[in-house]
């Protein structure tokens, strides 16, 4: 992947907590083209990972997309940030950041959305791929709507842009008021399966949106989604102990770290990318033991014949798992 040093042209408070950062080629020069939904890995200095940000566009003409003169990205500062939001808050305009090109794992189907209005719903930050796709579907002139949820009005950032762009098809709801808070069951309500729908914000509204559109007959391949947080523990959660059978090592997984943290800290150097038990790229086979599986990327099927993994996110329901590590 190019590895880009790009300088930040322009810091706005979009919200209190949510800045806006404008990056720019040292050189002032084209930066690589992207496509609705894709992402950057910004190096954080003294952080093993980098860190991923969403490209915004609220351009329609497309011209953001395909020769980008620079690339804006929404950060939120995370209360328990491990240092990487609060780094990208300290940042200045002036100083320069090693940035990923463009790499997009929440691709958006422009073509497969026939005349069916496509539905886009942000939580939060969860906004900032979802703006670049209402973008890429007028720029398209396809159909779509824009439902847009916060705890509250003033949280929600880039409000007035989406407005200029989305007119009637941008939807605001709050939290703390009554009578705009979202919800879902009663939107898909109004919703019909054959419509695609694109969902990026917290882990509690994307599960909500798979299983209320599991349920009223939604096929998967309709149901697209990011999540914004990598694993975090769960009330309840134990330690385990995972055996790599292809060296006999035993380690313990302790209730608030991962598998694949744990792996890491022992010295081992497994795969993975997302760290959000989207990509897949961190299966591991299980030989004995029981999954408890909490990711979105093995089917239903496979999670219930309990022979494979995502190290990532997953966890263990027996007291040993053995992996064919
Ligand atoms: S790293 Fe992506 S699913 Fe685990």
């Amino acid at each position: 992947m190019q590895e880009l040093e790009l300088v930040v042209s322009a810091v706005n408070a979009a919200t209190p907590q949510i800045r806006e950062l404008r990056l720019k080629a040292v050189d002032g020069g084209t930066l690589p083209p992207f496509a609705a939904g894709a992402h950057v890995k910004v190096r954080i200095p003294g952080l093993a990972d980098a860190r991923c940000y969403s490209l915004m566009s609220f351009d329609a003409s497309g011209a953001a997309f395909d020769a980008p003169d620079e690339y804006r990205l929404g950060v939120r500062l995370e209360e328990a940030s491990g240092g990487g939001s609060r780094h990208m808050h300290g940042l200045g305009v002036g100083d320069r950041l090693g940035v990923s090109s463009p790499q997009n794992d929440f691709p958006l189907a422009v073509g497969a959305t026939g005349e069916a209005t496509t539905v886009l719903i942000a939580g939060g930050i969860g906004i900032t791929p979802i703006a670049s796709m209402a973008t890429a579907l007028t720029a398209a002139g396809r159909p779509w709507v824009l439902h847009y949820s916060g705890r509250s009005r003033s949280q929600l950032a880039f409000v007035d842009e989406l407005a200029t762009l989305a007119g009637e098809r941008l939807v605001v709801h709050a939290d703390d008021d009554a009578a705009t808070r979202l919800d879902i069951g009663a939107l898909l309500a109004t919703l019909s399966p054959s419509q695609h729908l694109y969902v990026c914000g917290p882990k509690g509204m994307i599960d909500a949106l798979i299983e209320g559109a599991k349920t009223r007959g939604w096929p998967a391949e309709h149901i697209h989604f990011e999540l914004f947080t990598a694993a975090a523990p769960v009330a309840g959660d134990q330690a385990f102990e995972v055996e790599l059978a292809q060296s006999g090592q035993v380690l313990t997984v302790p209730a608030d770290k991962t598998i694949l943290e744990v792996l890491e800290d022992a010295g081992c150097d497994p795969m993975y990318d997302c760290k959000r038990g989207e990509c897949g790229v961190c299966t591991a086979a299980v030989l004995e033991g029981v999954p408890d599986h909490r990711d979105y990327f093995l089917s239903d099927a496979e999670k219930a014949g309990g022979k494979l993994i995502q190290i990532c996110i997953s966890r263990a329901k027996t007291p040993r798992l053995v992996l064919d590590l």
